[in-house]
């Protein structure tokens, strides 16, 4: 187990406490779907936060508590840091009912990235279930800008119905400006509903990738992860190029609290995001 460096502003000053939550003001929301909102954040102290596809921060609110979420901007852009948060608990509940101009605490970014680069002269498979679109999207957006450096790009996404599709406008412009194939699937749909309906890992056997030369992302419940890993494997896409993060209970985010560890690992350090060869033999091990 390795403890990260602290954070560095992006200005290269001194690092900041990791404990400590930096200042940041909403400055922005989107209402995404029912349950589900983004949050559009600036620094009060003035440092972007700089961050990796993948990462995640520890978001506060101030009298509630404080939640692990992914970063959903785009990691090659400067811009507010953006958060997708779906609404399940206090702390998430607080979270997105933030008006602009409300002071949220900002702890990170942390964890491990998708280093989708390392897929580059091959074909990319992204496998994701409802929220976990949002961790997904940095990756994709790191793709789509060096989409020539990229074979077959397929995302394939399950939502529980058509009202909880997250960033549809996004995935129609990846799919129309950018040769992405897209694949989107519900869990139950009304009779307008004229897609796919049915499991998202039951689209992994015929869609279009080259199994030999595929780094594949996945990210979404950890039952979805496991069944989406299985099909993944028996397209024959080797456990080592498949990624997966592994969203468990944080509340340190540095390595210190143990909340998080699983067997040898720290996954708020070692991971979230970690191949499935490494995965595979820990997966029934329960959370703390
Ligand atoms: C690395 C990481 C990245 C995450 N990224 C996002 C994100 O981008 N957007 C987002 O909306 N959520 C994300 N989550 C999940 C988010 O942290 C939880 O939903 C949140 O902690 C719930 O806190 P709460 O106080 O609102 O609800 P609680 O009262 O703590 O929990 C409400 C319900 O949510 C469940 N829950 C709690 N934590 C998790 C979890 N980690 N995964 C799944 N279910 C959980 C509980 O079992 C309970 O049923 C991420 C989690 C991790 C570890
Ligand atoms: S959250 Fe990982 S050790 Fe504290």
């Amino acid at each position: 187990m390795s403890v990260d460096a602290p954070p560095a502003t992006a200005s290269g000053d001194l690092p900041v406490d990791p404990m400590l939550p930096r200042p940041f003001q909403v400055i922005g929301t989107h209402l995404d779907t029912r349950d589900t909102v983004t949050l559009a954040l600036e620094p009060l102290d003035g440092a972007p936060l700089v961050h990796r596809a993948g990462q995640f921060t520890m978001l506060h609110a101030f009298g509630v508590g404080e939640v692990p979420i992914s970063i959903c901007g785009d990691p090659m852009r400067p811009g507010p840091l953006m958060h997708t948060i779906r609404d399940v608990g206090a702390v998430t509940h607080a979270l997105v009912t933030a008006t602009p101009g409300t002071t949220i605490g900002v702890r990170g970014p942390f964890g491990t990235g998708w280093d989708v680069s390392d897929g580059r002269g091959g074909d990319v498979v992204i496998v994701t279930g409802g929220i976990g679109l949002a961790p997904l999207r940095p990756a994709i957006l790191e793709v789509v800008s060096r989409r020539a450096e990229y074979g077959r790009v397929v995302l394939l996404y399950g939502a529980r119905s058509p009202e909880d599709i997250l960033f549809a406008e996004d995935m129609a412009a990846w799919a129309a400006d950018h040769g992405i194939v897209v694949e989107v699937t519900v869990d139950y749909g009304p009779p307008s509903w004229t897609g796919r309906v049915g499991l998202v890992t039951n689209l992994v056997a015929r869609a279009g990738f080259d199994p030999l030369h595929t780094l594949a992302l996945v990210c979404g419940p950890e039952v979805m992860m496991r069944y989406a890993a299985t099909a993944l494997v028996a397209r024959g896409v080797r456990p080592e190029r498949i990624r997966l993060s592994m969203e468990r209970n944080m509340k340190c985010g540095v390595g210190l609290c143990g909340h998080c560890q699983l067997r040898e690992l720290f996954l708020c350090v070692d991971g979230p995001v970690l191949d499935y060869a490494r995965l595979a033999p820990l997966m029934d091990v329960q959370e703390l």
